[in-house]
This record gives C-alpha cells, structure tokens and sequence, in this order.
C-alpha cells in the first residue's frame, strides 16, 4: 500500500565553480552550440525541476516522460531521496518524506546501467538487500526463489552477471528491486541499454510484473511508446515544467499544447497553417482552400470559451488525415516518398512548404498512382482529430 504525493516540488542545482569553467572553456575552444533546452536559471542556479505536483494512487504506474534533461530523473531521485528537495514536500502514504533517509523510505530503486555487484552470484545478488535488512534465511529463500520465478531467471540463479546477456541482467537488476517488496519501485530508463527487440519483450514482461507484484511503479524513459504502453498515466515532462499529466488515451486524443501533441504519437502530428473560422455560430477549419466543420465536440470547447476566428496552428495525426478522391477543394500535397508497411503505406508529403506524414490504409488504396514520388495528391482531416492552436504560445485552445 503507498500512496505518493509530490506538491510543489522544486529542484535547483546551485551554481558551481567548477561548472561554470568546465562551460567557458567549452565556449572559447569549440564554436558555440545552440542550447536545445531552456531550464530556467535564477541567483540561486539551475531550476532543474520547478512546481511538480501530482497524486500518485496506491498501485498507479505513473511514467515521467520527456526528452533528455528536461528533470526526470532529478525528480524520481527526489522521490527516492537520493537528490534533496529544494522546495515543496513529498508524502509516502500521507507522511512527509523530505527528511527521511533513502534506506528508510521503503522505495527500490532499478537504473538503466543494471548496477550489479559483479564478483556475486545472481542469487547473491539478490540476496543482498534482504541480508542488509537482516531477513531470516527462510523468509529470505522465499522471497529470492519468488522474484526469480517471476523474471524467469530461476536457471541463472547460480551465474556470475558477466554470464547474463543484457536483458538477463536487467531481469536480475529488477529480481534485486523486488525481493525487497517496497511500497514504491521506481525506474529509471531501465531498457534503455537493450536492443529494440529485447526492449519490446521486457515491456511485455513489465506489464506481466505490475500485475505480480502490488507495489506503486514510478517509471522514467524518454520514449514515448514505452509511457504510451505502460502508464496508468503519464506525465510529459519538459525544460523541468511538467506539460500534461493523463491517461495514454486523454494526452493522445486532447494534448495540451504543441509539445505534447508533437511528442506523443508516432509519426509526430502533422502542423499547418490555417485559419480557425466562426461562422454562423459554428467553427471551421481553414488550411488552404479546404474549409472543414468541426466536430461536435470540438464545436462545444471552442463556444464555451467564446473563441473567435484567428490565425492557428492546425495538428492532425498522420493517422487521421485521408486522400480524397472527389473533386473539390482540398489540401494538396507533392508525395516524396512512401513507405509500404505492409498494412499501410505512410505517404511522406510536403504541402505548404511542410514536411507532413499521412498513414493510408492500404486497404483503403482505391489506385496505387498516390505512390508514386512526385504524384499529387489531395486530402483532408477527420473532423473530429483537428487540434486548434495559438501559434505563438503553442496552447490547444480547445483546453485553454
Ligand atoms: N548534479 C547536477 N548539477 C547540476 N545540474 C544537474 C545535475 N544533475 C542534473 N543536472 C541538470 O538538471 C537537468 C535535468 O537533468 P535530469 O533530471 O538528469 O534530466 P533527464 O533525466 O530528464 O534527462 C539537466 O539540465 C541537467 O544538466
Ligand atoms: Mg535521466
């Protein structure tokens, strides 16, 4: 059982001498690189993690997901304790956690690089935290012959790691993690260091696990498939600002802004310029000459907040984007490559200027002449997957 709430957390790493050299030196002997992220900086340092707040219920999977350096893992270290927290607080099941000790947090933690002790046996391995705890030998077999049986590493359990390929460690790393029993696993990017294949089996085994065990999962990894396939919910993370807290289902079908909608999903959304039209009471997309109705749904959002016509940033999914055969006006585009996947074909356009991807069905095809480079094609949006918004501040106006 645990509950885990974070409110208001805050991390700043202060300004350091030594960094700041390291950074002159850097500028004077390469040419200046165009910084990808902009953490916010104050007297104090380098605001890593500013304002995180969320509920985690007892036995939720919670993924944090973002690119690279945008507070992940200064944040699942927080949670583990192994960061201090600079500001805000952290409950483990209603009781304040920011001075409580890691070893005394009942939290376990699995890291992308597997951190085995090599000159142990895989059963040692995982018997080192329960002798830590000094575990009675009976309580201990149990419990190691358990979490073995779970990952499946039972014919290992006499092995050296050096003997284990990399998902065999990874399943030790993790048998090492649960031995323990803790109110909260937490993970950081811990398939990161396997091949795809072996990335896609261990997700499935992760799933299986989650249903094993009752423990609260915090899960770390930038990649958005993993959060989409493992998350209860998943949190989307960027330049230390948490972007959309939601189901897999709630942050693809109504992103926030710009960021989520472009980071969740694969292909990325598509971006066009448009205009967002009220007429007569009712919303329409423009994108060239194509002028699409919105759904229902849409139509309602948009009139509770008295939205007016302006200029937008129109998304669709490369999903939700279909060739039109009819005749009339729609938004074209020049194929510049296609990708035959077998049950789909995705159509790499450029209309407008823009990269833009659509995903056609193939058994949607009515002539294959849409594949070919250079051929001409016309589409247009489902209605009810249009996303409206403001091209400057990036925000779905739908949710404003
Ligand atoms: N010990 C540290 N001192 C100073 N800055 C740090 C330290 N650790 C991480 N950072 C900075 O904090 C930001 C967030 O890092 P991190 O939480 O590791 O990101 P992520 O796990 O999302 O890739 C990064 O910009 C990183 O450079
Ligand atoms: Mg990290």
């Amino acid at each position: 059982m645990a509950t885990v709430s974070l409110k208001g957390i805050q991390k700043v790493y202060p300004h350091s001498e030594p960094q700041k050299k390291k950074k002159k030196q850097k500028k004077e002997d390469q040419p200046v690189e165009e910084k990808k992220y902009k953490l916010k900086v104050t007297d104090e340092g380098v605001v890593a993690v500013d304002n995180f707040n969320l509920d985690i219920a007892d036995k939720e999977f919670i993924v944090f997901v973002g690119p690279s350096g945008c507070g992940k893992s200064t944040t699942l270290r927080m949670v583990a304790g192994l960061e201090e927290i600079t500001r805000g607080d952290l409950y483990i099941d209603g009781v304040r956690m920011n001075d409580v000790a890691p070893k005394d947090r009942d939290i376990a933690m699995v890291f992308q690089n597997y951190a085995l002790y090599p000159h142990m046996t895989v059963r040692q391995n995982l018997e080192f935290p329960l002798k830590l705890r000094k575990v009675p030998k009976e309580e201990m077999d149990r419990r190691v012959n358990e979490a073995a049986e779970i990952l499946g590493i039972i014919q290992f359990l006499d092995r050296k790691p050096k003997a284990l390929s990399g998902g065999q460690r990874q399943r030790v790393a993790i048998g090492r993690a649960i031995v323990r029993e803790p109110k909260v696993l937490l993970m950081d990017e811990p398939l990161s260091n396997l091949d795809a294949k072996l990335r896609n089996q261990m997700r499935a085994e992760i799933i299986k696990l989650r249903h094993r065990i009752n423990t609260t999962f915090i899960y770390v990894t930038h990649d958005q498939t993993e959060a989409m396939t493992l998350g209860d919910r998943i949190v989307i993370m960027k330049d230390g600002e948490v972007q959309q807290i939601g189901t897999p289902q709630e942050v693809f079908d109504k992103p926030i802004n710009t960021f989520v909608a472009g980071f969740i999903g694969m292909p990325r959304m598509n971006m066009f310029g448009g205009d967002l039209i009220k007429k007569d009471g009712k919303y329409y997309v423009q994108v060239m000459d194509a002028c699409i109705e919105l759904s229902p749904e849409k139509q309602k959002n948009l009139a509770d907040r008295n939205t007016e016509s302006r200029p937008v940033a129109v998304g669709c999914r490369p999903e939700h984007i279909s060739l039109d055969y009819a005749e009339g006006k729609m938004i074209e585009g020049v194929v510049e490559v296609s990708e035959m996947m077998g049950s789909s074909v995705h159509l790499h356009l450029n209309s407008l200027g823009r990269d833009c991807i659509i995903i056609v069905p193939t058994l949607d095809l009515k002539d294959n002449s849409a594949l070919q480079q250079g051929a001409n094609v016309k589409f247009t949006f489902a209605p009810n997957a249009i996303h409206v918004f403001d091209p400057e501040t990036g925000m779905n106006l739908e949710y404003l």
